[in-house]
């Protein structure tokens, strides 16, 4: 596996993994995901902020595979709940809980909120061995409803309502979603600049053959 032409994506989720890969369709790298290897140890995601979870993500599986790795981590804020769930989006209802039920605890606890003001966050970390990381983000602005609505999407999509489109993210086509959405708009930012990611990558990536000073 070339450490210069192959990109890490730090997830087991196929659907990620073919969001990046078409992204990055046309440049000189093939996007693998954690399948691809033997068995990893898990990340402990103990960070207070998604940057770090990100970071350690992306840090910790590029040092163990000694590839260059692309992680992300999300997740909902709310203003009248100080910013949660935040980190612990997908823990919020207890440590495996569904979809549905974090969606119930959420409007339990915006019970009776006039605010109803959220947004998504999203940050993208990509790591070398080294430890040298690049960050983008991005953030969607949306507003809670009091009752869930549409069938797409996954997690607080139908509780999301998204002012601009006059839906909720788990009633538009994930098409609509990734133009507008925290992770499409990281990830679109982080395409527009792929040439210098790659450039960055050739140049952090701990490699003793790629200076050569033999004829
Ligand atoms: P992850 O970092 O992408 O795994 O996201 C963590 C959690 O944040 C997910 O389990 C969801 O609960 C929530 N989340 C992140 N992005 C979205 C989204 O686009 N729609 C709905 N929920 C999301």
């Amino acid at each position: 596996m070339d450490p210069l032409k192959t990109l890490v994506i730090a997830t087991r989720n196929p659907g990620k993994t073919k969001e990046i890969r078409e992204l990055l369709t046309g440049y000189p790298i093939t996007v693998k995901n954690l399948d691809d290897f033997g068995p990893i140890p898990e990340v402990i995601e103990d960070g207070e902020r998604f940057e770090e979870n990100a970071y350690k993500k992306s840090s910790f599986t590029s040092r163990i595979l000694g590839l260059p790795t692309l992680s992300d981590d999300s997740g909902l804020c709310v203003e009248a709940l100080d910013g949660a769930p935040g980190i612990y989006s997908a823990r919020y209802a207890g440590e495996n809980a569904t979809d549905a039920q974090n969606c119930e605890k959420l409007l339990k606890d915006l019970k009776g909120s006039k605010n109803r003001n959220a947004a998504f966050h999203c940050v993208i970390s990509i790591a070398v061995p080294t430890g040298a990381a690049l960050t983008y983000e991005s953030t969607c602005q949306g507003v809670i409803l009091e009752t869930p609505r549409g069938e797409n999407g996954f997690g607080y999509d139908p509780v999301f309502f998204f002012p601009e489109f006059n839906k909720t993210f788990a009633e538009i086509s994930r098409e609509e979603k990734s133009r507008v959405s925290h992770r499409g708009k990281a990830l679109r930012e982080m395409r527009e600049e792929f040439d210098k990611v790659m450039k960055w990558i050739y140049l952090q990536m701990p490699l003793d053959d790629k200076f050569s000073c033999e004829e």
